[in-house]
């Protein structure tokens, strides 16, 4: 039985993040996303609420697993007994920085291997900061994420010109 985490910081989630796991899910016997605990990156979204958009994401149903974690992916990886780091891939230009984690993660802890996965082409532009700043002025992100994402979003970012009352958070 092949374990695999998805580590990622989730804020929020979006179609590209939802192809991904769907993908490691038709690899891997089991799968945990681990949405990223970190107080150093400042999200829109505490842990809490992107693992609850994660898990309301996901079709019901689904036996993927989500955690929140904290510390080294690659300590993740051990404690949850995976042999696999999943990472999506949008373009050639995700793989400088990916490259590089990957080698240090496997500096950290030769035992866990990193498989790279291409999102498809509908998906390859998504990005969460490009999605929150589309809903920040107004503009629609109906189909980039699951409708639970869109509200939460929507809620938080709403422009002025929306609600009447300002952007929150
Ligand atoms: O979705 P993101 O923000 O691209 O995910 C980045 C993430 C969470 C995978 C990366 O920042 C990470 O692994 N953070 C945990 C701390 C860690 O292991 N740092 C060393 C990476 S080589």
């Amino acid at each position: 039985m092949t374990t695999a985490v998805y580590p990622g910081s989730f804020d929020p989630i979006h179609m590209g993040h939802i192809d991904v796991i769907e993908r490691a899910r038709a690899i891997f016997d089991r799968v945990v996303v681990g949405v990223l605990d970190n107080s150093l990156k400042s999200c829109l979204f505490s842990a809490e609420e992107r693992s609850r958009l994660v898990r309301e994401s996901l079709p019901s149903g689904s036996d993927v697993e989500v955690v929140h974690f904290s510390g080294l992916a690659v300590s993740f990886a051990v404690s949850q007994q995976a042999e696999v780091i999943v990472r999506g891939l949008r373009a050639v230009s995700d793989l400088d920085s990916e490259f590089q984690m990957a080698l240090m993660n496997r500096r950290l802890e030769p035992r866990v291997h990193t498989v790279f996965l291409t999102t498809g082409f509908t998906n390859v532009y998504l990005s969460s900061s490009l999605i929150k700043d589309v809903c920040a002025h107004g503009g629609s992100i109906a189909g980039l994420v699951a409708a639970p994402v869109e509200t939460a979003l929507c809620h938080r970012l709403a422009p002025a010109s929306r609600t009447g009352h300002g952007a929150v958070g």
